[in-house]
């Protein structure tokens, strides 16, 4: 195993701690969230753990199957005990962008579902200010309104690309028949100001930042795993 897939395993490995019997457990997407499900489906079988999970994608949902981890709705359990997601990128105020998998729209709303939100990352995803290192913002937008909402985002200094699928021609969808825009701001001052602006765009679906929604959040490193717990939340 590589020294990033071990930072992100410790990570994930904290995280299932949270998880107690006849819990309602969001599952987040990306390759980080996937450990901590499959850490999940060990946990099931070792313990006979008896818990029900939301999956916030496909693949999460995929996942989930595969690791026997029964599977519930919003529509049955509007409130979720703990969700576990990865991050694109987390700053020291536990603000977030996510959506590199393009499953942001799913995973904001089963965090917003959510009673406890855990994040889990490897030591590359910390940054002093999101946007930093050429991190892009994903922005989940309703086709028909594409081209206007680059022009807008364009308008607000971003530089702004539509993430194109590979293997096939032709722009990404989401699970929910959506486009995406990857925008580059640089360095963002004030994430939630800009949030705000971009969500109030008619046509975009969800922005990829994630503001004072996380509680805690684990970050594997060489050593070890590093806690962060918000102080605002
Ligand atoms: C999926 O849309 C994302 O929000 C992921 O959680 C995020 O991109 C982190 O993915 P990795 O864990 O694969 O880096």
């Amino acid at each position: 195993m590589d020294r990033i897939t071990e930072q992100k395993q410790k990570a994930a490995a904290e995280a299932v701690k949270h998880v107690r019997d006849n819990f309602i457990v969001g599952l987040g997407s990306g390759s980080t969230a996937a450990l901590a499900i499959e850490a999940l489906g060990r946990r099931i079988k070792t313990e006979n753990l008896c818990i029900k999970s939301i999956p916030s994608s496909y693949q999460a949902f995929q996942l989930a199957v595969d690791c026997g981890i029964p599977i519930t709705t919003l529509e049955e359990y509007p409130q979720i005990d703990v969700t576990i997601d990865g991050a694109d990128q987390l700053t020291p105020e536990l603000f977030l962008i996510k959506g590199g998998g393009a499953a942001l729209a799913r995973e904001k709303i089963v965090a917003s579902a959510s009673k406890l939100n855990v994040i889990i990352a490897d030591q590359n995803k910390k940054a002093q200010h999101l946007g930093a290192n050429n991190q892009f913002v994903p922005i989940e937008v309703i086709p028909f309104a594409l081209t206007p909402i680059k022009h807008k985002l364009a308008e607000l200094g971003a530089k702004p690309v539509i993430r194109e699928v590979k293997g096939k021609l032709g722009p990404v969808i989401t699970d929910n028949g959506n486009a995406v825009i990857d925008a580059y701001f640089g360095e963002i001052v004030n994430p939630t100001e800009l949030a705000v602006k971009i969500k109030m765009l008619p046509g975009v679906a969800e922005t990829g930042f994630f503001v004072n929604l996380t509680d805690i959040a684990y970050i594997g490193t060489d050593n070890g795993v590093e806690k962060i717990v918000s102080k605002k939340k």
